[in-house]
């Protein structure tokens, strides 16, 4: 079977092509460009976006495939969490095409997206795994049992860890998004230089925080003139991520302790950082492994929404097209295990 999996949550207008063994046959993205002189997406103009480029995006993943309209099996679509507006124009979309083509259709978490994004990378991968979910809007820890039951270990009490490095990276005036920037500055800089706080310490406490750590950076910026900021940025941006990357390693490596699990998965947009793969790995005993998707699967994107989809028609079957969307994330309607 061919699954199409159509992604319209936030700003990237995307349409992925699977086969039912995970093969991955084509993945367009289109990132939409006008937010950057706002510093973050604004809803309306992300649903009007997607409005104008969701039929070129999908015709040209199927184009890229070969694969016809007539030849799809299943088609995924987000429906929760994200932008409200910006949801229904990818969810109407899918559930025309079911309708015109009679194929079945299923909704889609983009947040089991992003996990199940690694099972594209890994076909052989099977749960029980730990999951550490670290994207622009979320960020929490996540067990999935043997029967693809989820059980939330830990959550954000404040800010996702991206909109951490996003804000932060506003602060610095290093652009939007910033994840790819602050990680290359951080490379040129000493992330010694100075003393960010690592919130919530405990070690069986796996929620996260990052407020206080966006009013450190903010406090410290206060303190040095314009010019010190410019020559110390490389030392300021490498000192913020580490901050970052600390917390977000050491709760996942205490995660697997509690659980006893060997597999933890990154899952997200945080998850393309190379720092924080490295100090998880090197956090790693034993026969412990790490998985993370390649950046093209990390961020968002069409295929994950197909990869989660035929996980869940093959457990629930398709859904009716009456189904709508949600803008908060829900765990219990990600809980399709049996
Ligand atoms: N190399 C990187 N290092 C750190 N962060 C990165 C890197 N590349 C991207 N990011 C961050 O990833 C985030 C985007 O990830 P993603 O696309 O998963 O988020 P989203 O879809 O907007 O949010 P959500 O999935 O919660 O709805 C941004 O905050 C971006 O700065
Ligand atoms: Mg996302």
């Amino acid at each position: 079977m061919i699954i199409l999996g159509i992604e319209s949550s936030c700003d990237e207008t995307s349409a992925g092509v699977i086969k039912d063994d995970l093969t991955v046959l084509s993945n367009r993205i289109y990132s939409q460009k006008d937010h950057e002189k706002f510093g973050g997406v604004v809803p309306e103009i992300a649903a009007r976006e997607h409005i104008k480029k969701i039929d070129t995006v999908v015709a040209s993943a199927l184009e890229e495939t070969g694969v016809k309209a007539e030849e799809i099996g299943l088609v995924a679509a987000t429906n929760s969490p994200g932008l409200i507006g910006a949801l229904l124009v990818g969810l109407s979309f899918a559930k025309g095409f079911a309708y015109k083509y009679n194929v079945p259709f299923v909704t889609v978490n983009h947040m089991d997206a992003h996990v199940r994004a690694n099972h594209l990378a890994f076909p052989e991968l099977e749960p029980p795994y730990t999951v550490l979910v670290v994207s622009g809007g979320h960020t929490f820890i996540l067990n999935c049992d043997h029967n693809n039951r989820y059980e939330l270990l830990g959550n954000t009490l404040d800010d996702a860890a991206g909109e951490a490095i996003d804000k932060g990276g506003k602060v610095l005036g290093i652009g939007y998004p910033a994840g790819r920037e602050l990680e290359r500055l951080s490379k040129l800089g000493n992330a010694s230089a100075f003393n960010f706080p690592r919130a919530l310490p405990e070690k069986v406490n796996l929620n996260f925080s990052f407020s206080g750590l966006k009013t450190a950076l903010k406090n410290q910026l206060k303190k040095m003139a314009p010019q010190e900021i410019t020559e110390k940025l490389n030392d300021i941006a490498a000192s913020y991520q580490e901050a970052i990357m600390d917390q977000l390693s050491i709760k996942a490596l205490n995660a697997m302790k509690m659980t006893g699990s060997n597999k933890l998965l990154l899952a997200g947009g945080v998850a393309c950082n190379g720092r924080l793969r490295e100090k998880i790995q090197n956090g790693m005993k034993g026969e412990n492994k790490l998985y993370f998707p390649p950046l093209s699967l990390c961020t968002d994107n069409g295929a994950m929404i197909a990869a989660a989809g035929l996980l869940k028609y093959k457990r629930l079957g398709a859904d009716p097209l009456t189904a709508g969307a949600s803008a908060v994330f829900n765990l219990t309607e990600v809980n399709y295990g049996s």
